[in-house]
């Protein structure tokens, strides 16, 4: 788990000597205390309820994605991409249960709506400019199906990021049957480009001798 963390923790310093670079440095200091605020929010319980271990890396992991296929993204684009997920572990938000809900689909319109809402509470809590925080929570009201260009681009690296860095850990804890649902939401969305990439990511990890060659190996012959 420590090596885990510290991989994340590299991750967004680069991530943020980007932003720095490229944005200036109130963005990367807005970028540092969404993630400030949720590595503190995913260490461990929330608001009594059990969070996942690797919703802090499926944070940073959107948003590395999101920087790889659109390298110029804005400040509400990569806040948005952060914050994707975030209610499901920030303290003051009432979580999505999938059992309250007829089927897949309505379960994850409500979920993104609910994202926006808490992401748009959050970074203004956090002292974010109160027009980036709307414009960051808009974006994320729309990740799951992607209501227009910028929520696209966070569905792709959404995605992408849960193949190639959730998917192993996600496939343990479910089984190929449940697992099965998911990995085809999160792949059909996917654009031809970005479905070549997960088809890569996924013919060379079931080739590797390491543990998680079984659940890539399991993800090709559901998907492919
Ligand atoms: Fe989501
Ligand atoms: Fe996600």
């Amino acid at each position: 788990m420590s090596g885990l963390l510290s991989g994340d923790q590299n991750k967004i310093e680069t991530i943020l000597n980007y932003v720095d670079r490229r944005h200036g440095p109130t963005a990367a200091s807005w970028v540092r205390a969404l993630a400030a605020a949720t590595r503190k929010f995913t260490a461990g319980d929330s608001a009594g309820r059990r969070v996942l271990p690797q919703e802090y890396s499926h944070a940073v992991t959107t948003l590395e994605w999101l920087l790889r296929i659109e390298p110029g993204a804005s400040l509400e684009l990569m806040l948005a991409a952060f914050g994707h997920d975030i209610e499901r572990y920030d303290p003051e938000a009432q979580r999505v249960e999938i059992g309250d809900f007829p089927d897949y689909q309505s379960f994850k319109l409500e979920h993104q709506k609910r994202c926006g809402e808490v992401l748009c509470r959050r970074l203004i809590s956090l002292g974010i400019n109160e027009t980036v925080s709307r414009a960051a929570a808009n974006i994320a009201a729309g990740h799951e199906f992607g209501l227009d260009t910028n929520s696209r681009l966070v569905m792709q690296a959404d995605s992408l990021s849960f193949f190639a860095n959730n998917w192993p850990e996600y496939y343990r804890q479910k089984g190929i049957i449940r697992s099965k649902e998911k990995a085809r939401f999160m792949f059909d969305r996917l654009s031809a480009r970005n479905k070549k990439i997960v088809r890569r990511i996924c013919r060379t990890r079931m080739k590797c001798a390491e543990a998680d060659a079984p659940a890539y190996g399991a993800l090709a012959d559901s998907l492919f």
